[in-house]
């Protein structure tokens, strides 16, 4: 029988995903499923010849390159990577791989969530039932509805596609900017836009789903915001940087934003306590990905990585 490769997996897993894992591997799992520091990560990665890591652990340069030697692969648990220096990987001949695909559908379907939540007011619905509720009356928060308003879906990729196809059952309108154009049948009637600014012009809703890139940091900021229709909606479902905290909160107060939906946070966990005084906030904490299927799928999408490196081949999901 050929010796188990040791890895280190930096979270807890699924149960299905961990038992997959310790079938296959001499697996170091973090059990009390805290994020480790750089510190106890680099400890712990002695001897070891991979790493399953998750978007909680800093794979920035300077932890790269205090990796032991023995490290010839790291898997992250997400389809996002920022947390990774690829170039860095690359430098010390480390693979990246990450699982792009399976999430697209819970992500997506956290996107309408978020969407009918902060339209439809309802954490301040929720608050109303806890806090003791008077009873039902015509003007009890009114919101916005989605039927034939114009969503605006910044990043066109997998994601915002599941994005496109559940809005046009809420009769929304589908306008989007992405680098590249899609394909008549991807784009399925959807207006495009060749500038962000342009497509930010007609989004009574804006639903983020962009990488989290030196370009993209801060896009929605206070400039940004004001070329906004009247009373628009922001979603972000893809990375908390994407969006200038200060300035959403500051239009959220205002009322020239008329609601958010959002899914991650600068800074996560500790996200602005500016948003916890913003009724018209629908908050919630980074669920893009936890359904029990997408998870498992995450999980066996980063063993299968592992499995093709290990056993010599190229793995699917390289990123570096
Ligand atoms: C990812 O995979 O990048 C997600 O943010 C985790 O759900």
């Amino acid at each position: 029988m050929p010796e188990r490769k040791k890895i280190l997996i930096s979270r807890q897993l699924p149960d299905a995903v961990t038992e997959r894992a310790l079938a296959n591997y001499d697996a170091t799992i973090n059990t009390l499923d805290d994020p480790y520091t750089a510190d106890t990560l680099i400890d712990l990665c002695q001897g070891m010849e991979g790493l399953l890591c998750t978007i909680t652990n800093d794979l920035s340069r300077s932890v790269i390159e205090r990796l032991p030697q023995s490290v010839r692969v790291i898997a992250t648990f997400s389809v996002g990577f920022e947390h990774i220096d690829l170039a860095a990987a690359k430098e010390r001949g480390i693979v990246v791989t990450n699982t792009p695909g399976v999430l697209s559908e819970a992500t997506a379907d956290i996107a309408l969530l978020l969407m009918l939540g902060a339209s439809r007011r309802a954490r301040e619905g929720a608050q109303m039932i806890d806090r003791g509720w008077s009873g039902w009356t015509p003007t009890q928060l009114m919101g916005i509805q989605m039927t034939a308003k114009r969503l605006g879906i910044f990043g066109m990729g997998e994601i915002g596609q599941a994005v496109a196809t559940r809005a046009r059952a809420f009769g929304m309108e589908i306008h989007y900017h992405n680098r590249t154009r899609l394909k008549p049948e991807l784009e399925q009637g959807a207006h495009y836009y060749n500038s962000p600014e342009g497509l930010l012009a007609v989004s009574d809703f804006l639903s983020l789903h962009c990488p989290l890139t030196p370009e993209t940091r801060h896009f929605m900021n206070a400039e940004r915001i004001a070329l906004l229709p009247q009373n628009p909606v922001i979603i972000n479902t893809a990375r908390g940087p994407v969006v200038d905290d200060d300035a959403l909160i500051v239009a959220l107060k205002s009322g020239r934003v008329a609601a958010a939906g959002l899914d991650v946070f600068e800074g996560e966990p500790n996200l602005n306590p500016g948003y916890l005084d913003c009724p018209n906030a629908f908050l919630l904490p980074h669920l893009g990905s936890a359904t029990v299927e997408t998870r498992n799928a995450m999980g066996f999408t980063a063993l299968d990585n592992l499995d093709a490196f290990f056993g010599g081949g190229e793995p699917p999901n390289r990123i570096a």
